[in-house]
């Protein structure tokens, strides 16, 4: 297939680029380098610089002729998001709403979309599956649950077909090394924990450790970013075949707390990290854990790359 990626110089967009052409498909990125990096792009795959917002600049590349989409662009800070809901409904919402319009205009049949766990909200059972209510705690969730009712009502009205894969915690790097592109103010564990080991950071603060969980911190599913890059071609296999919308959870269904992380992390990398226990950060639930079931049936799709090693041995070779 002929494949846009928008977002494709990101963190996970550039694994599935990577994915995408290891397949066979013809891949082109869109991309505004806001947080993407030039050295996560390939060569293999043509690069046009441009930002989602800009509808006149998605027009023009849509005009290229493609397949099908997979969209990746977004503004991804759930914090921010709470004190910036402006910039989240600009970029996320109108953003998309610009993608959808360009692909209908230009006949684009298929959408793959990184949505996210957030949009469950606090879980009222575990594991989460996909038939679990929606009731999103952040504005970061809100806008991933609203751009997949839009996506039914494109699906409806202008035949655009979609999946959206709800990410639970995306971590890791390519094993091959081929992508090295480092968030510059990190937000999520891994990375967080690795400035601590580097000394880019003093410490590790670990936020609570009076959870309802065995050792008292919070728990979540990490799923190598590789695995996930396999799913997003998998998902436009899906597509090409049935030619129906649907929604996937990605995940390992296998919880880490966020001290079994660091004791990993201090295994791996062979010494001890500095950390401390601080508050509880507001909005954190004390367990995540995903069913994948559907992905599994549906994708054909199996988690290969996710042991806790993996994702901090891949991880620790970008960083050091
Ligand atoms: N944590 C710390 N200290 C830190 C950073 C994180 O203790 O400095 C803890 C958090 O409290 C949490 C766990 O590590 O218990 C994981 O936190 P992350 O910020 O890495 O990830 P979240 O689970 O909060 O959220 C991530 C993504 C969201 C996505 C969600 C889906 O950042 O975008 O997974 O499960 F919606």
């Amino acid at each position: 297939m002929k494949v846009l990626v928008i977002g494709g110089a990101g963190y996970i967009g550039s694994h599935v680029v990577k994915n995408l052409l290891a397949c066979g498909h013809e891949v082109a990125v869109f991309d505004d380098l806001s947080s993407g990096h030039e050295i996560n792009l390939f060569s293999q795959a043509e690069f046009v610089r441009g930002d989602i917002t800009d509808s006149e600049a998605l027009a023009k590349v849509m005009q290229k002729g493609f397949d099908a989409v997979v969209h990746l662009a977004a503004k991804k800070a759930v914090g921010e998001s709470m004190e910036n809901p402006q910039k989240y409904a600009i970029n996320n919402l109108c953003g998309t709403i610009n993608i959808l319009n360009a692909m209908a205009d230009n006949g684009v049949k298929y959408m793959v979309f990184s949505s996210s766990a957030a949009v469950y909200g606090i879980p009222q059972y575990l594991p989460i599956d996909e038939k679990h209510p929606t009731l999103p705690i952040n504005f970061y969730g809100f806008t991933k649950l609203e751009i997949e009712k839009l996506m039914t009502w494109y699906d409806q009205l202008k035949g655009i077909k979609f999946v959206a894969l709800r990410y639970f915690n995306a971590a890791g790097y390519d094993e091959d090394g081929d992508i090295r592109g480092l968030d510059s103010a990190p937000q999520n564990l891994l990375p967080i924990i690795m400035e601590a080991a580097t000394g880019k950071r003093e410490c590790l603060k670990i936020f609570g450790q009076d959870y309802d969980t065995p050792d008292g911190t919070c728990i979540r599913d990490y799923i190598h970013v590789n695995d996930l890059a396999g799913a997003h071609t998998a998902a436009l296999d899906y597509l090409q075949r049935t030619n129906e919308s649907a929604v996937f959870n990605l995940g390992t269904e296998a919880g880490t707390s966020v001290l079994q992380m660091l004791e990993a992390c201090e295994k791996v990398i062979g010494r001890k990290i500095p950390h401390l226990f601080a508050e509880r950060r507001p909005g954190d639930p004390a367990r995540l854990t995903a069913s994948a079931q559907a992905a599994k049936a549906k994708l054909g799709w199996e988690p290969k790359h996710s042991s806790i090693e993996n994702i901090i041995a891949s991880t620790w070779r970008v960083y050091q």
